[in-house]
């Protein structure tokens, strides 16, 4: 079990035309980075993230409720947004078999298919209900501050249709609320009504929830190995507790961004594993890196790396030919598989044709690998910055330890920047104008901004 990360193609002497990082700013890095280091590990009491992977009573919750509802239910509906919704997503597309939702339950060992509704679109949610026998369906109300919109809309509709499904007192047995230990819309109705509810710690938030109830509940429910996925976590954190930068992975990944941003003019930051399994993980990392560092500093500047989701091979023939020859504005950073080389025969047939000839006998999983590799030293040849992330194999340990290296880099990066990587002021506005235009209480003030605001002009609209 290992993660290892090569980031020569990000420094100068690697790269051609006297481009990349250069030592002296590696190791003047250094510094910086050791009081990042120490800023974040003081904190460990207020950032909860840090401990989740070795918090044994907060795991028993979540398996307390798994172990009670085995057998009971053949579908997991989960309602939540962001955070709430982007990790189990990954978690799903990762651990879970391919087309996991499509298996019999014999394939699925038993377990239940998990559906997320991760958004308010009605044609999804109304498809979705429509296919889901609720009196066999759990549903999981996740939410941190337990009053999100777009999660307390799916909510009432969902415990509607399940009050009409199986009656109001059965429906209850039907629910878990997932939310904050004291605060909170759901928080109350859970203690009003008695409907089970899981704690979310306090001091963890949205995006950084992944390893808490948030993401264990529903990856244990649905027979993902979450001991192994907190371990892959904990051995990260543990190693992160080294504030030498040549020896702290994340802190590595972290400094290389923030330099390639702020000294080298590259604040796009693609993430581009070559797995479909990881295709989501891409997800929730833009997530975590946009919603923790696109912030206004102290001193009033805006900052903040840009994250893009691809996925190679599929993005060579979309995304890359930009990443070549666009701007000089990017990174890559790949996450390559090893130990898959193997898989997926290609059956030597049409030898006498060149185009298909010089692939049979090679597999699949050669012809991913040897993709992601001769992109790499495309990108390289090119002066253009990248790196590779490597795992062993997909599986819940390198998992795990993929999400904790990314959440522990996103909050060295914040101090890097000098922001605040667990806030989120900036969607404050356009909620507050959503909630007036809905008559939300408390919203007058909201109203009259809004009521301020320039009409649209008729000279600029078609
Ligand atoms: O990362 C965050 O804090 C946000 O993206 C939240 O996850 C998102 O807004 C949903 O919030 P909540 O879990 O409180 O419903």
């Amino acid at each position: 079990m290992a993660l290892s990360f090569d980031f020569s193609n990000m420094m100068a002497g690697t790269l051609p035309h006297g481009t990349g990082v250069t030592e002296a700013q590696w190791l003047g890095a250094a510094e910086r980075f050791a009081a990042a280091h120490a800023a974040v590990h003081a904190r460990a009491g207020d950032l909860g993230f840090l401990t989740l992977a070795t918090n044994d009573a907060l795991l028993e919750s979540s398996l307390a409720v798994a172990a009670k509802v085995k057998g009971k239910f053949d579908d997991v509906l989960l309602l939540g947004i962001g955070g709430s919704a982007l990790g189990p997503i990954a978690l799903r597309t990762a651990l879970c078999p391919p087309r996991w939702n499509e298996l019999t339950p014999e394939q699925r060992g038993g377990h239940p298919r998990l559906h997320v509704l991760d958004n308010v679109d009605p044609a999804t949610i109304g498809a979705t209900l429509a296919r889901l026998d609720l009196s066999r369906t759990l549903v999981l109300v996740v939410s941190k501050s337990g009053g999100t919109v777009e999660t307390m809309a799916q909510y009432l509709i969902v415990r509607e249709a399940l009050a009409q499904a199986v009656g109001e007192q059965p429906a209850k047995q039907h629910l878990v609320l997932v939310t904050d230990p004291k605060v909170g819309a759901l928080r109350r109705i859970a203690n009003e009504e008695g409907i089970p509810a899981v704690d979310i710690p306090a001091n963890v938030g949205g995006r950084f929830s992944v390893l808490s109830p948030v993401g264990i509940l529903p990856a244990a429910l649905i027979g993902i190995d979450v001991r192994a996925l907190l371990a892959g976590a904990a051995h990260v954190t543990a190693q992160a507790q080294d504030a030498d930068l040549a020896r702290n992975l994340p802190g590595a990944f972290a400094v290389l961004q923030w330099l390639a941003d702020r000294e080298h003019g590259r604040p796009i930051q693609v993430l581009m594993p070559y797995a479909d399994a990881l295709r989501d993980l891409a997800l929730w990392f833009v997530q975590l890196w946009a919603e923790s560092l696109g912030k206004i500093t102290p001193q009033g500047t805006s900052v903040g790396p840009t994250p893009l989701p691809a996925l190679g091979a599929t993005d060579q023939h979309s995304q890359v030919q930009l990443f070549m020859e666009g701007p000089q504005d990017k990174t890559v950073t790949f996450i390559a598989v090893k130990g898959r080389e193997h898989e997926g025969r290609i059956p030597p047939r049409h030898g006498d044709i060149p185009e298909l000839g010089y692939l049979g006998g090679h597999s699949l999983g050669e012809l991913i690998d040897i993709e992601q590799r001769a992109t790499a030293g495309a990108l390289a040849a090119r002066g253009r910055f990248n790196a590779t992330l490597a795992i062993d194999t997909v599986d819940a340990w390198h998992l795990g330890a993929l999400m904790q290296l990314f959440a522990l880099a996103t909050a060295y990066a914040g101090e890097l920047y000098g922001v605040n990587a667990f806030d989120q002021p900036g969607v404050e506005l356009g909620k507050q104008f959503a909630y007036a235009m809905l008559g939300r209480t408390g919203s007058e003030q909201a109203r009259a901004e809004w009521d301020a605001l320039p009409k649209p002009d008729p000279r600029w609209a078609l």
